[in-house]
């Protein structure tokens, strides 16, 4: 589907990929609940560009992907070929882990992002990224979105876990709670690894999604999963990450952070934060 050259025709103006970008985005804006996804009429070039960065993931993740991950992704199927749109995938999602889709027109805050996650509802942006730069996107797109995130939750027991992070959000009442638990998902559900006997292989959404860091994280300094660990350690969204964290495997992984998800409350947050600083 599509060319290259069509493809870079298309970046050469980048105002162009903005309103291009803001047109899709604007589809999500009267979404209902309930209601259909609307299609996206993409273009060839927008195809092409799904082309190019899903065929480089899918033979990258088959040496560096957590098999849990590799079998989710073969279980969800939406190929290498053609952007899929959304409402197919939130169908099949829907049918593997009773997991739903909700189109967005960009980032949602954190705060709602994960109230959704608790209804079993998934935020998913529609618009690819710019064609100018196929293996890097200033924000989430249809691709992070769908080969990341949409993968994981065809998988029960990473679903559980989208839920849980959604669930523990709704309790907490505190900023700061609020944005431990978002430091432990960017840990896990965004770049996770797992053990393997090979090395840690990815599951979390952020590096499974890019062609780079895919080739680049195991450079990082890996620690093993560790909620208090996390207290002290930072982290740039902006930048591929130096420190990452590997479970076990996907039981460990259920039990350190689903646990802490399932219990976590403002005390039990704050009195985790006081004991490490
Ligand atoms: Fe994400």
């Amino acid at each position: 589907m599509g060319s290259l050259d069509q493809l870079s025709e298309m970046s050469a103006d980048n105002s162009e990929y903005q309103r291009r970008r803001d047109e899709v985005a604007a589809l999500a804006a009267d979404y209902v609940r309930g209601n259909i996804i609307p299609d996206v009429k993409y273009t060839d070039a927008e195809h092409a560009v799904w082309q190019l960065v899903a065929k480089q993931l899918r033979e990258r993740h088959h040496s560096v992907a957590a098999p849990e991950f590799l079998e989710a992704a073969e279980r969800l199927d939406v190929g290498v070929e053609e952007i899929p749109q959304l409402q197919m995938v939130a169908d099949r999602l829907d049918g593997l882990t009773g997991f739903r889709l909700q189109p967005a027109a960009g980032v949602v805050p954190f705060h709602r992002f994960c109230g959704s996650l608790a209804d079993g509802y998934f935020h998913s942006t529609q618009y690819i990224r710019d064609g100018s730069t196929p293996f890097y996107s200033v924000e989430p797109d249809v691709l992070h979105e769908v080969i990341g995130h949409g993968s994981a939750l065809a998988d029960s027991r990473f679903a559980n876990l989208y839920r849980l992070a959604g669930e523990a959000v709704q309790r907490v009442e505190t900023e700061t709670a609020v944005q431990f638990i978002a430091k432990v998902f960017w840990f896990t559900i965004e770049c996770g690894l797992l053990d393997a006997p090979d090395g840690p292989r990815a599951y979390g959404a952020s590096i499974v999604s890019s062609y780079g860091e895919l080739d680049q994280f195991r450079s990082a300094e890996i620690r093993t999963l560790d909620i208090v660990d996390m207290v002290g350690a930072d982290y740039d969204i902006t930048q591929y990450q130096d420190t990452l964290y590997s479970a076990h495997s996907l039981a460990h992984l259920e039990d350190v952070v689903g646990g802490f998800w399932e219990s976590c409350d403002d005390t039990s947050i704050d009195r985790l934060l006081a004991a490490v600083k």
